[in-house]
């Protein structure tokens, strides 16, 4: 038995390979830092999708575009009853009403659902108009503009394509695996999806990067960092963006991100001196972890420098799992495709510790 699957081979995969020791991502032959800040989420979503769909264009803006319009029609569905969930569960609520199938057609709407869902649901719980898709805008800028109602700065867009291609895919994570094991069943790209999207939620996995935001503002100032993080181990927590149950170094995403956050720069909503605190947290952070679990190399995940992205790009902390899905659903329907392509049905085995039926006298 292995705790936790740690370890354990369960695919054999095209897509991607994650690098725990070296601390390496490539995703499709492409090393991450080839592929984030240089290529927009639609060409790196093609290249996941690559083979494993008849029919696919040489370009996915325009379908991507039309699926978009096509998703947003359920978007009348949000009443009362969805607003008072979190954006991440209205979202999946929303992506239940998608009819399952395995064809492109298919794929592309959940391709187009969170990205049209979150900023509809963020909206509506604000009391504020939804804004439609526009098809021919790149994906990246039509999600900004449907969360804020005006267009975004390219850079705002490069920005927000950096970081959906950084977490498009990776390995067999645990949301990854879900949506495996539910393709695994035939079940439908929709129902794999859904499996991927409700094991991201979880605190430990998409679910950290809004508890980031949470600390960050509970230490304050660079000084209180170190207290306050003593202060949270005392108390049993663990600290959010940091620990990686493959990376065993940096999280190679972590600098990829931070470096967006620095090419948006001055004149955006990047706030004067957070990445300076930010970096100061971080470099506490790790001297503590260090201190503390000598014994477990404790090093920063993709989560610490998302919230600072996502935080300038100004969506709300209660969006991030929702934003990490707009990436990672490529993934999901890549990987589910795979596993339909080439896997068996993925079952495993338990071992029982429980006890036995008492013995008829
Ligand atoms: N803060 C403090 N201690 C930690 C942390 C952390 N962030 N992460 C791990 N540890 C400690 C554990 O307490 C444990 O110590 P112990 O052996 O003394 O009990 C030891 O390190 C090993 O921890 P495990 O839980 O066995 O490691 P695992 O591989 O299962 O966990 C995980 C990985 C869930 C990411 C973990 O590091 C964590 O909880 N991190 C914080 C949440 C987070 O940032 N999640 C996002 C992950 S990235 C992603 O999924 C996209």
């Amino acid at each position: 038995m292995s705790d936790g699957l740690e370890g354990v081979i369960a695919a054999n995969t095209v897509l991607s390979d994650v690098d725990g020791l070296a601390g390496r991502l490539i995703i499709r032959g492409h090393s991450l830092d080839d592929l984030a800040g240089r290529t927009r989420f639609e060409d790196v979503a093609h290249l996941l999708f690559d083979g494993f769909f008849e029919d696919m264009p040489s370009d996915l803006t325009a379908a991507l575009g039309a699926a978009r319009v096509a998703v947003f029609a359920e978007t009348t569905a949000i009443d009362a009853g969805l607003l008072k969930l979190t954006p991440v569960e209205a979202m999946r609520a929303l992506m239940a009403r998608l009819a399952d199938g395995d064809g492109l057609e298919t794929a592309l709407k959940l391709l187009a659902a969170p990205a049209v869902f979150i900023p509809a649901v963020v909206r509506a719980q604000a009391g504020q108009s939804l804004v439609p898709p526009d098809a021919m805008l790149r994906h990246s800028a039509d999600i900004l503009r449907m969360l804020r109602g005006r267009p975004a700065s390219e850079a705002e867009a490069d920005a927000l394509d950096a970081y959906l291609v950084t977490v498009s895919d990776h390995g067999l994570n645990a949301s990854t695996f879900a949506a495996r094991v539910v393709a695994s069943t035939q079940a439908g790209l929709t129902s794999a999806v859904l499996a991927g999207v409700s094991a991201l939620k979880g605190p430990l996995h998409g679910g950290a990067p809004g508890p980031v935001i949470d600390m960050l503002d509970g230490i304050g100032r660079p000084e209180n960092a170190r207290a306050w993080l003593e202060a949270a181990l005392d108390r049993g927590e663990r600290l959010m963006g940091f620990g990686h149950r493959v990376y065993r170094v940096r999280d190679p995403r972590a600098d990829v991100l931070k470096a967006a956050v620095r090419r948006m720069g001055e004149g955006s909503n990047v706030l004067p001196g957070r990445l300076a605190f930010a970096e100061a947290v971080e470099k506490a952070a790790l001297a503590i972890l260090r201190d503390r679990k000598p014994d477990r190399p404790l090093d920063i995940n993709v989560e610490f420098y998302t919230a600072l992205l996502l935080e300038a790009l100004a969506f709300p902390p209660s969006t991030f799992t929702g934003v990490f899905a707009m990436g990672r659903v490529a993934g999901w329907i890549a990987h589910a495709r795979e596993q339909l392509a080439g896997g068996r049905l993925i079952r495993p085995a338990s071992h029982y510790v429980g006890p036995q039926p008492r013995q008829a006298a």
